[in-house]
């Protein structure tokens, strides 16, 4: 894979955490309107391992020494809040294929270790719908985040 490619990956692999991480919100805002405060928090770690995603693929591509380009703003899809379980389960099992995907083409040592990470935490929201997988020692510095 030459580094253009690499870079097309990370900004693909940005492109899809930015609607992971609308999506959560949007979802979040629902449960929090609907009183439900157990998904609210739920649908809230959700939405933050994504933005953490979304922080270690531009901290990546800034340490290649590349501008992390702005991504565009998809359309969040309307599911209703009692549906969001299947909805969100078919989504995070699209990541999980996307991140399997992606570790199989890498062979850069940083960025490998990066998805593999990323993926490992895909594979946790698809089998428990829940947040809260990255580990804190990779935390992106501050003003790194989007969404
Ligand atoms: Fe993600
Ligand atoms: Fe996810």
């Amino acid at each position: 894979m030459t580094e253009t490619d690499l870079v097309a990956l990370l900004q693909e692999g940005r492109r899809r955490e930015r609607a992971q991480t609308l999506y959560y919100r949007r979802l979040t805002g629902l449960a929090e309107e609907a009183n439900d405060p157990v998904t609210a928090e739920r649908l809230n770690a959700l939405l933050a391992d994504e933005q953490h995603h979304m922080s270690r693929l531009t901290a990546r591509l800034l340490e290649m020494g590349v501008r992390a380009e702005p991504v565009d703003t998809p359309p969040v899809p309307d599911v209703p809040l009692d549906a969001w379980e299947d909805d969100a389960r078919r989504r995070e099992q699209e990541e999980v294929g996307w991140y399997e995907e992606a570790v199989a083409m890498v062979s850069d040592a940083p960025t490998r270790t990066a998805l593999i990470e990323i993926l490992s935490s895909e594979k946790h929201h698809r089998d428990e719908l829940g947040g809260k997988w990255m580990p804190a020692s990779r935390q992106s510095p501050d003003g790194d985040e989007e969404g």
